[in-house]
Parts: structure tokens; sequence; C-alpha cells
């Protein structure tokens, strides 16, 4: 019922967007809002920031979302602004480089209005190249902490997702291996074929992996286990989550990607078969982003776009519709079956986002020479 609800919200949403998107070209309506009287200055006083904040957006009317979390909680988020504020909501999911890649095009002349979910380093990118907007966020005080923000305001985190390996383990045990307890076992001949990741072109589950492999074993040792890697995997997925959607039927052996989307699988989608691996060495974890994309059409609706993401009518949607990383505000209801599955959002390295941050478009393109033209077809995408 949950499903065919959000089946039927998404092609609403997603009419929507298209409908909206041509609505943009028309004339503007007959009777526009008239321009608001200047308030005296006690009333000026009495009107809260958020609630002048509340009435600018409304008077935009509209918001542009661009999500790069899961598409059932984007929907229902979507779903949920738009109930709260009356305002109307286009969105489309798109993979976190995907969407860097649609703003370095549009250039400063962006078609979306905020950018929901996804991981940081493709965010820290499109910061750096002067594609986001900075706002001073007043929710972001319930942040646990500051490195859930970019210090300049650029992004603001909403979840904290821990990378790891999901596995079926009917098909191992079927061909007698044993389970991967480690990245270093992933290259072993045995697992040739069996293992699926996501496009380090399109995926920001991919990037994070590069930039993982870089900060654990150093530069060239981190290129060359990716290397090696590639010779054992079968398929990458345009999407982070698309291995993961893959090993209950078996197609996919051992998916690489967000733990918390293997929980979907076993608790949404009813694959006992999958079981999570969290590297014995270590791993690393996303911080899930919100920001606003510099020169959009909506700019206030944006900035409560960013006050709704940062509260609990947002984020504790998520795990009632298949989401289950960690929340990172202080009046959210973190997710308890995480913590059943065994995750533990401190049990990760250290990972450098400063590093990842400078570095990470470099690191693509050197893990793409070093895979050589033998690479070229299997990380095309339309
Ligand atoms: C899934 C995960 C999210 C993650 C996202 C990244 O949706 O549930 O936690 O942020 O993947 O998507 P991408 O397709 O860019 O790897």
């Amino acid at each position: 019922m949950k499903k065919l609800l959000a089946i039927v919200l998404s092609l609403v949403m997603v009419l929507g967007l298209f409908a909206g998107c041509g609505a943009k070209e028309e004339a503007p309506a007959t009777e526009a809002p008239a321009a608001p009287a200047a308030p005296a200055e006690t009333e000026a006083a009495e009107v809260s920031y958020m609630d002048q904040l509340i009435a600018d957006a409304q008077a935009e009317g509209t918001l542009v979302v661009y999500g790069s979390c899961e598409e059932e909680y984007l929907a229902v988020a979507c779903e949920k602004f738009q109930e709260l504020y009356g305002i109307e909501v286009q969105y489309q999911r798109l993979s976190t480089g995907e969407v860097q890649s649609k703003v370095e095009e549009e250039a400063g002349n962006p078609s979306g209005d905020v950018w929901f979910g996804g991981t940081t380093d493709p965010y820290n990118v499109c910061a750096a190249e002067g594609l986001l907007e900075a706002y001073e966020a007043e929710n972001a005080s319930h942040l646990l902490g500051q490195a859930y923000r970019d210090a300049d305001g650029y992004w603001y985190g909403i979840y904290k997702g821990i990378l790891g390996f999901m596995v079926n383990v009917d098909e191992l045990e079927r061909m007698g291996l044993e389970k991967p307890a480690d990245w270093a076992d992933l290259t072993k001949p045995e697992y040739q074929g069996l293992i699926w990741l996501s496009n380090y072109n399109t995926s920001g589950t991919a990037k994070l992996v590069i930039n993982t492999m870089i900060q654990k074993y150093g530069h060239d040792e981190g290129i060359q286990y990716l290397v090696d890697l590639d010779k054992n995997i079968h398929v990458y997925t345009k999407s982070g989550s698309g291995p993961s959607k893959n090993v209950g039927t078996g197609e996919c052996v051992i998916g690489i990607g967000f733990l918390h989307d293997g929980i979907t699988q076993i608790v949404d989608n009813g694959y006992g078969n999958v079981e999570l691996i969290i590297p014995s060495s270590g791993t690393s974890y996303e911080i899930g982003a919100t920001a606003i994309f510099k020169g959009c059409e909506h700019p206030n609706a944006a900035k409560l776009w960013i006050e709704f993401a940062l509260s609990p009518d947002c984020v504790n949607l998520a795990q009632d519709n298949g989401s289950y990383q960690f929340l990172v505000i202080d009046n959210a209801t973190q997710p308890a079956i995480a913590t059943e599955f065994g995750l533990d959002p401190e049990n990760v390295m250290d990972y450098d986002f400063e590093d990842a941050k400078n570095n990470i478009t470099t690191y693509v393109e050197e893990v793409f020479t070093a895979l050589g033209d033998s690479a070229d077809d299997r990380f095309k995408t339309e």
C-alpha cells in the first residue's frame, strides 16, 4: 500500500514537474500578488524571521528540488513541504554526480532551487565552483556538530550513512565461497564477476569509495586497488543504491554501497538472504547534505526548504519510507533499526573531507586513466 501510494505520488509529482517547467515559460497570472506594504516599525518587530520567510516563500509559490536520496523519501519530503506551506513542489531524483554535472552545465542559471540528499563531496565541488548559495539557517543550531555543515553555510547535513558490503549468503554458500570480511578480500580471484559497484562518473557513493581507498591505502596504492577491484566487478550502476537492489535476487552477489540501503532490502523488501558486512579494517561514511543553487528562481522557498530539511518534520519521515541513515539533528528520532543491524555512526574512519573536496575531480580522472580504454564502455551513461 505504502509502495502504491509512493508510485502514485511520484507520478503526480513527475507530471507536476513537467507541467511546472512548461508553466515557467507562460505569461504571469493576471492577478500578480500585490507588493507587500512596508510594515510599520513596531509591526515589523513582531513578525518573526520564520513568519516573514514563510510569507516570502509563499509569494514565490513554487520550489524545484533535485534529490539524490532514495526516491521514496524524496517524494514524501516534498509532499510534506507542500502540505505544510502550500508551496507547489516539483522534484526529480538524480544521482549526486548527475546533479553536479547538471548545475555545472547550467552555469549559474539553475533549473532547480535546492539539492536534497546525496554525498557531500560533489556539494563541496559545486560550492568551490561558486554554484551554491550560502545561507545561515536558523535550524542549524540543532546540528549534532560543526562537522555536519559547511563552515560558510553552503550546505547542511541531513543524515549520515555507513559504507560497506551487502552479500547474498545463499549464493555464496551455493558457490562454496566465504563472505568477504574486508576491502582487501574483494580483489581475490574467487569473487571475479560477482561484485557490483556504482559508476564513478554519476554516483556520489562511488566517488566516496575512491576517496576512501586513497585515504586508506595511500594515493598510488588506492588507485591500484580500484584497478584490481575492477577485474572482479560485473556491473557499475548509475545510482549508489543500484548494487543493493540486486543482491536479494542474486544477480549481484556482493554489492558495495551504503549499508542502510541493504537494510531497506531486508526489512522493506523481505530479502532475508541479504547480509550486511562492515569492513573489518574500518570504513568511511557519507554526510548526506542539502543546499541552495546560486541564482535559483525561488530563493525564499529555497531557504524555507533548508529550514524544513533541518527539522524533524522532514528527517523523521526517512525511516518510515525506507531510508535508515542516522540523523544529524538533536531533535530527530534516530532509526533504531540501524543500530539493531550493528551499525554505529561513530565506528567509522576519520574521513578527510578536505582532501576529498580538493582532489576528487582529479582522482576520478586518475582512476579512469589507470583503468585504460577498455573501461570506457562500462562507464558510459545516457
Ligand atoms: C542512496 C543512499 C543515500 C545516498 C545516495 C547517493 O540513495 O540511500 O544515503 O546519499 O544513495 O546517491 P548516488 O546515486 O549519488 O550514489
